[in-house]
């Protein structure tokens, strides 16, 4: 499994042979290492529709061949756009899709449609990205039902969780890797790496803190 930060929330994840990407926020977004007409994929995923989630161009890279997934009402806009491939789903159980297994989650947050995480399986790992949230208790769950090996988790405050926060949500998850997002974009993002990476060795946990520059890639 392969995990390349793409800046803010957008992550592109490789695995079982496929290229899923998650929130590709790619115009505007000011720490993008890629342009748009570089980025193709496998699997879409939008957790919610706030416009740094990057819902339109998730659009234009489904219309290049990208099964595009997200919660329904989300999906039926990017029908209604003109994307053919669209699986529509709901807070749940996982889902069949080219071979993987995905489960949106709930996230508190707010939008037009209901907010989501998102949980991936595969054979060769699984991550959760935690779309924007704050912190809630069956994050505990999360990690008892699906175990993912990633969590991605935003820690930027203000609009999600900030470092302390989101270091009880590793607590409550439990992953092998916990890597942080959605902060250092804008100047209303204060929550930092070094304060996160402090806030999980607080709580005690065997879970590695992954620090990912946008552009950058680790093999998990
Ligand atoms: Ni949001
Ligand atoms: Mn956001």
């Amino acid at each position: 499994m392969k995990v390349k930060y793409l800046g803010h929330a957008a992550f592109e994840v490789h695995m079982d042979g496929k290229k899923i990407l998650v929130d590709p926020w790619i115009r505007g977004n000011p720490k993008s290492p890629v342009k748009l007409e570089e980025v193709s994929a496998d699997i879409v995923i939008v957790t919610h529709d706030h416009g740094d989630h990057g819902f339109d161009d998730a659009v234009e890279i489904a219309k290049r061949g990208a099964t595009f997934v997200s919660i329904f009402e989300i999906a039926n806009r990017a029908s209604e756009k003109g994307v053919k491939d669209v699986v529509g789903m709901n807070i749940g159980g996982p889902a069949d899709i080219k071979g993987l297994k995905i489960a949106l989650t709930q996230a508190f947050h707010s939008g037009t449609a209901n907010p989501t995480g998102v949980v991936v399986m595969g054979k060769e790992g699984s991550f959760y990205h935690a779309g924007d949230t704050g912190l809630f208790g069956d994050m505990k769950l999360i990690g008892e039902i699906y175990c993912p090996k990633v969590a991605m988790l935003p820690i930027g405050s203000h609009f999600t969780m900030g470092p302390v926060e989101a270091s009880y949500a590793v607590q409550f998850i439990n992953p092998e890797i916990a890597i942080p997002m959605h902060y250092d974009t804008f100047p209303v993002l204060t929550g930092t790496q070094e304060k996160f990476e402090e806030e999980v060795r607080k709580r005690g946990v065997k879970t590695k803190v992954m620090v990912i520059k946008p552009g950058e890639e680790r093999e998990i």
